[in-house]
C-alpha cells in the first residue's frame, strides 16, 4: 500500500473510536457493484461522505480506506496488538496465490535475500539479468543498415515485457543448451516461453486488484483460477529442476521449503508468490525512465530530466555495471560494442520539479523501491540496465511529439507500482 490509500479487512461492527462504517444497501455484497464499476469514483464519493478514513463492505469483507497519505506514517507505526498487517497479508497471499503461510517464511526469505540480492550475490544476479536482456532486446531487430526499419510498439508494454521476461529468466533459470541441442535453440526457447508467461502474467495482473478485494465477477474469477493453475505449473519445482542457471535466491527458498517437509504442490504455490513479488513491480516501473529518456518528449517534461548523451558520465553507483564496459564479456556484436561503448557516456540526473504538478505522475512511476522490499537493490539494477541498453542499442523516439504524459490507473492504488491508464506509442531501431 505504497502510493494512494491503505486498506485492510475483516472486522464487522463499528466500535467506538473506529472510522465510519458504510455497509451499503445490498446485504453481504455491500458496495461491490459500484466499487467494481469505477473504484476511483466510488472512493471519492465515500471520502466526501465520510472524510479521509472510512470502512466499507465489499462482498463479505470489510475494508478500511485511509485516503490522506500524511496519516500513513502514524498509522503504520501502531503497535502489533492494534494493527497486525501479517494476518491480513497471509489471508491475501492465500486468496491470490493459493499459498498457506508457514512460521519460518520470513526468516528464510530474509536470509536468502540478504545473501543473494545484495553484495556479491547481487553481482551474479546482475550479470544474469544482463545476458537475458541482451537475448531479448537484440533478437528480431535485425542488423542495422542504412535502411534499418523502425519498429513500433507501446512503450509501456515494451518495457514491461522486456524487464519482466529478463527478470524472470535471471531468477528462475534458462532452458539448458543440452536439452535443445545448442545455445541458439535454447535461447529461442527462453524467448518464446517467457513471452507466453508474460502475456498470462499480464492477464493476472489486470485481474489482480479486484481479485485481492474479492470482488471479481464469476467469469473473471474462473479466469483467475485458470491462471493460478497455469503459474503453479509454469514455476513448479519440477519444471525448475529441468532449468540451468536458477538463481540462488529462488533455489535456496525452494530447498528450505523442501527441508521442512512442505508439500511439493505448496512449494509450487510459493514459487508463484516469488514470481509475483519479483516481477509484478519492476516491469511497470521501467515505463517512467524509458518515457523520460525518449527523444521528442515535450520540453515541459524533458526539462525535469536532464539527458546529455554526448557528455561523459553514466552515473552508476553499482560496480556491477562495469561488465558493460569490458569487451570480452559482451558476446554479441563484440567489436562494434567495444568501439561504441568506448565513446559512449551519459549523465542522467533527476530534477523533480516539485512546484510543477505535471511532474507528479512521472515521479509516481519513478517510485523508488520501498525501503522494506528485499529486492530493491536488484530492482534498481534491473531498471538501470534496461534503460542503459535502450540507449546503447536503439535509436528510439515517441511517435507523437506532442504526447501527453498518461494519467495513472487509480484502480491499482495500494497494489504496488503504478501503471499508466493508456500506452504511449514509440518507434525504435538498432543504432548500428
Ligand atoms: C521497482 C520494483 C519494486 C518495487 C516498487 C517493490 C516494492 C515492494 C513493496 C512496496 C513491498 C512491500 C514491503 C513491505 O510490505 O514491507 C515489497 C515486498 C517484496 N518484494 Fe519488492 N518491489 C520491487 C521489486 C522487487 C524485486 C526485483 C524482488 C525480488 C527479486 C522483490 C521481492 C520482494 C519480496 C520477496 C517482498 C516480500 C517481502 C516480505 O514479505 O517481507 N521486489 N516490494
Amino acid at each position: 500500500a505504497d502510493t494512494g490509500s491503505l486498506i485492510w479487512g475483516y472486522h464487522l461492527l463499528q466500535r467506538p473510536g473506529e472510522p465510519p462504517l458504510d455497509k451499503g444497501l445490498i446485504p453481504w455484497l455491500g458496495h461491490v457493484l459500484e466499487f467494481r464499476r469505477d473504484t476511483f469514483k466510488f472512493l471519492e464519493r465515500m471520502r466526501q461522505k465520510h472524510g479521509d478514513v472510512f470502512t466499507v463492505q465489499l462482498g463479505g469483507f470489510y475494508f478500511t480506506f485511509l485516503q490522506d497519505p500524511f496519516s500513513f506514517g502514524a498509522f503504520v507505526k501502531e503497535s502489533r496488538e492494534k494493527l497486525d498487517f501479517n494476518s491480513f497479508a497471509e489471508q491475501l497471499v492465500y486468496r491470490v496465490f493459493g499459498y498457506k503461510a508457514v512460521e519460518n517464511d520470513h526468516h528464510v526469505l530474509h536470509n536468502a535475500s540478504n545473501k543473494h540480492l545484495k553484495g556479491e550475490g547481487l553481482e551474479v544476479m546482475t550479470q544474469a539479468m544482463m545476458s537475458n536482456l541482451q537475448n531479448l532486446m537484440l533478437h528480431s531487430v535485425g542488423s542495422a543498415t542504412d535502411q534499418s526499419p523502425w519498429k513500433e510498439d507501446g512503450l509501456f508494454m515494451y518495457s514491461y515485457n522486456i524487464v519482466f521476461r529478463a527478470g524472470f529468466l535471471a531468477l528462475f533459470g534458462n532452458v539448458p543448451h543440452k536439452s535443445e541441442g545448442g545455445e541458439e535453440k535454447a535461447k529461442e526457447k527462453d524467448r518464446t516461453h517467457s513471452e507466453t508467461l508474460f502475456y498470462e502474467f499480464r492477464k493476472y495482473d489486470q485481474l489482480f486488484p479486484n481479485l485481492a478485494y474479492g470482488v471479481l465477477p464469476p467469469k473473471q474469477k474462473w479466469e483467475a483460477d485458470r491462471l493460478q493453475s497455469y503459474f503453479w505449473d509454469a514455476v513448479s519445482v519440477q519444471n525448475m529442476k529441468a532449468k540451468d542457471n536458477i538463481s540462488r535466491w529462488v533455489w535456496d527458498m525452494q530447498q528450505a521449503k523442501e527441508e521442512v517437509g512442505m508439500d511439493e504442490s505448496m512449494i509450487n504455490k510459493y514459487m508463484f508468490v516469488l514470481l509475483w513479488a519479483s516481477q509484478g513491480n519492476t516491469g511497470p516501473s521501467s515505463f517512467g525512465p524509458s518515457l523520460l529518456l525518449s527523444p521528442r518528449l515535450p520540453q515541459t517534461y524533458a526539462a525535469h530530466f536532464q539527458i546529455k548523451p554526448k557528455n561523459q558520465t553514466f552515473y552508476s553507483d553499482h560496480k556491477n555495471l562495469r561488465c558493460l564496459r569490458i569487451a570480452k564479456r559482451l558476446n554479441i556484436r563484440q567489436p562494434k560494442w567495444a568501439l561504441f561503448l568506448s565513446r559512449l557516456n551519459f549523465i542522467l540526473s533527476c530534477r523533480p520539479g516539485t512546484k510543477n504538478v505535471k511532474t507528479d505522475p512521472l515521479l509516481a512511476w519513478l517510485l523508488p523501491c520501498v525501503s522494506m522490499c528485499p529486492g530493491r537493490f536488484f530492482a534498481t539494477n534491473e531498471l538501470k540496465q534496461f534503460v542503459f541498453l535502450m540507449l546503447v542499442y536503439f535509436e528510439f523516439e515517441l511517435k507523437n511529439p506532442n504526447e501527453e504524459i498518461p494519467e495513472i490507473d487509480f484502480r491499482r492504488w495500494g497494489f504496488g507500482s503504478m501503471q499508466p491508464i493508456r500506452d504511449v506509442q514509440f518507434r525504435y531501431r538498432l543504432r548500428f
